[in-house]
């Protein structure tokens, strides 16, 4: 299956729920831009890469930019375009690599909560940087936000229980290759007093933290802070 199906047909309709209270995660990253001083100081267009239901693209509208938020699923880009009317959020239903995304100048670039592993190949992960870069002002920043697949998992640690209540639990299996991670994530609801599996894979590109320092720097990124939260790095890069 592929990315977009695998969100389309099965995580998108259980997203919102597996991430929690949207307030509380929404008032983290909004935390997280605060102390790393991110706010409007130039044209204030940011674009949101990935924005899915709207944890960051809701914090940047608050502080200020003018957010514009793409990302492939429109089921998840309806909840941001519920919660972002009154913030001005603007949405777009298209790909991260669309080159549309990228025609006006902005001074801020997001790409987080692990969105750059769903690219297809380091390449595309090379042209968004790329991309990017060339559409940030002067001084523009990009921040990231990634997971390392560098370190295998093995044996039963590849079962990571993500979320359970009293109607559904879901946990991620993953299976590692070279390249990709296979990701599977099962998911157990109750319907009617039984429980129903539900289940799909898809595949992550297996980045590592080292990996993507080196392709910011190739592309003329200046690395200003890195910070792992919760087992997530959170990166952030300058424009020189
Ligand atoms: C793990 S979610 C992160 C969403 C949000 N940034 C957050 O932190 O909650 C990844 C998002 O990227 C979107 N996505 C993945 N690949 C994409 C692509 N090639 N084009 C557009 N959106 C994509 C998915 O639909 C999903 O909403």
């Amino acid at each position: 299956m592929t990315t977009k199906e695998h969100y389309e047909n099965h995580l998108a309709h259980f997203y919102e729920w597996m991430v929690g209270d949207f307030e509380t995660a929404q008032s983290e990253t909004l935390d997280f831009f605060e102390r790393n001083r991110i706010k409007p100081l130039q044209n204030k267009v940011t674009i949101d890469l990935g924005s899915g239901h709207g944890l960051q693209s809701i914090a940047l509208a608050k502080l200020g930019f003018k957010v514009k938020s793409v990302d492939f699923n429109k089921q998840l880009l309806d909840c941001l375009s519920i919660r972002g009317k009154e913030l001005g959020i603007q949405v777009f239903l298209q790909d991260l690599l669309d080159e549309v995304n990228f025609k006006e100048q902005a001074e801020l670039m997001v790409c987080m909560g692990d969105t750059i592993a769903h690219l297809e190949s380091v390449d595309d992960i090379r042209l968004l940087l790329d991309r990017s870069f060339r559409c940030l002002v002067k001084n523009g920043k990009l921040i990231l936000s990634y997971c390392d697949y560098g370190t295998e998992l093995v044996d039963i640690n590849r079962f990571i229980p993500v979320k359970a209540d009293d109607n559904k639990i879901l946990t991620c299996f993953l299976e590692y290759f070279i390249y990709k991670v296979k990701v599977t994530d099962l998911l157990y609801e109750r319907i009617d007093g039984h429980w129903v599996q539900r289940v799909s894979s898809y595949f992550k590109l297996r980045i590592t933290n080292r990996m993507i320092e080196q392709l910011l720097n190739k592309v003329g990124f200046k690395i200003l802070k890195c910070e792992v939260i919760n087992r997530m790095n959170y990166l952030v890069a300058e424009k020189e």
